[in-house]
């Protein structure tokens, strides 16, 4: 099928969803990871899921991430912890969390309401912590993947440490491997050099997937008090003035990796999320805007399904990796 390129564009076929005769299917497959649709929610931005029951449609979410979980309950750091910044946000959460055990037992049952896959992220400041992990989840039929936390910016120990290092990358992934069935997802820092080298030791060490980007370090001064914002004084950026870097991060480790990517980072509205898909990335996670509008997951599912009727697609597959790269001829110039 040949969709249209411009809204209004006479090239291409029509296809069935344009003219009436079927639905656009919006399902995508990622390994063993089937979606209803390619919107998920980004992890730390909305709670355990259920939360959002009251404020949002969440049966329309492809997938609700959950926010990372420890062993043992953690308090997290000191406030303050969130600022807003121009176009973005700062957090320094600390990977405060209810602890696995809580999740499993008084949350997950309630999520198995919803067709929206649930996907755990999970945290640890050693190895075994992530592997204890990995086997407590095994067992629990309602979760349909694992999401490795090797790049949260905001703890001393553990977490990004994983993430810095090929090498500890990789001990930590094939552990992990050994210790679950599910598809495992590493969701990878863009504070290093060459996120694509780390997605590489990450996929040979067994990783399914790839989701990338976490937040990007930053800081943010109040000038009248002069104190840094945050507690912590870094902190992580997210929302739209990340986008460009995420979406930068997201093409090169499509181009480094056989496996399934998702990416996340400043999505806001549809074109964002076509400009991830179109990068090559099969699903999106949408983190920051959930903040100011907990229904944005479930319309944008809504516009995407109609900005892809209106372009001519009858799958949301067949815009995934479509990147129309320059040619040396549209190069030249007269
Ligand atoms: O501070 C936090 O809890 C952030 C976690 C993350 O970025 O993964």
């Amino acid at each position: 099928m040949s969709p249209n390129t411009q809204p209004g564009s006479t090239g291409g076929e029509v296809s069935s969803a344009t003219d009436g005769r079927g639905a656009l299917d919006l399902s995508v497959r990622l390994g063993d990871l089937e979606l209803q649709n390619p919107i998920l929610t980004a992890s730390g931005t909305f709670g355990y899921g259920l939360e959002f029951a009251p404020l949002t449609t969440l049966e329309q979410f492809g997938g609700l991430v959950t926010k990372g979980l420890s062993l043992a309950p953690r308090p997290g750091n000191p406030p303050p912890r969130i600022c807003e910044t121009r176009g973005g946000m700062l957090n320094s959460i600390g990977l405060q969390n209810i602890g696995i055990h809580a999740f499993l037992d008084d949350v997950l049952p309630g999520l198995a309401d919803y067709p929206s896959q649930v996907i755990v992220n999970l945290f640890g400041t050693a190895q075994a912590d992530y592997v204890a992990l990995a086997e407590l989840v095994d067992a629990q039929a309602g979760i349909a993947a694992v999401e490795l936390n090797v790049s949260c910016p905001n703890v001393k120990k553990g977490g990004i440490e994983f993430g810095h290092d090929p090498k500890m990358l990789s001990g930590l992934v094939s552990a992990v491997r050994s210790a679950t069935s599910k598809p495992v997802i590493v969701k990878l820092s863009p504070n290093v050099t060459s996120p694509a080298e780390l997605a590489k030791s990450a996929r040979d060490a067994g990783a399914d997937m790839i989701s990338a980007i976490n937040t990007i370090i930053g800081m943010s001064i109040d000038t009248w008090s002069r104190r840094p914002r945050l507690h912590t004084v870094r902190g992580g950026l997210s929302g739209p003035a990340i986008k460009p870097i995420a979406l930068r991060i997201v093409y090169d480790v499509v181009n480094a990796v056989d496996c399934p990517v998702i990416a996340i980072g400043g999505v806001e509205d549809v074109d964002d999320v076509l400009e991830f898909l179109i990068a090559g990335a099969s699903a999106v996670q949408v983190g920051t805007a959930l903040f100011r509008d907990p229904q944005r997951g479930p319309s944008l599912v809504d516009e995407l399904e109609s900005r892809l009727a209106e372009q001519g697609y009858s799958s949301v597959s067949d815009i995934i990796g479509s990147i129309v790269l320059p040619t040396p001829r549209d190069e030249e110039h007269p």
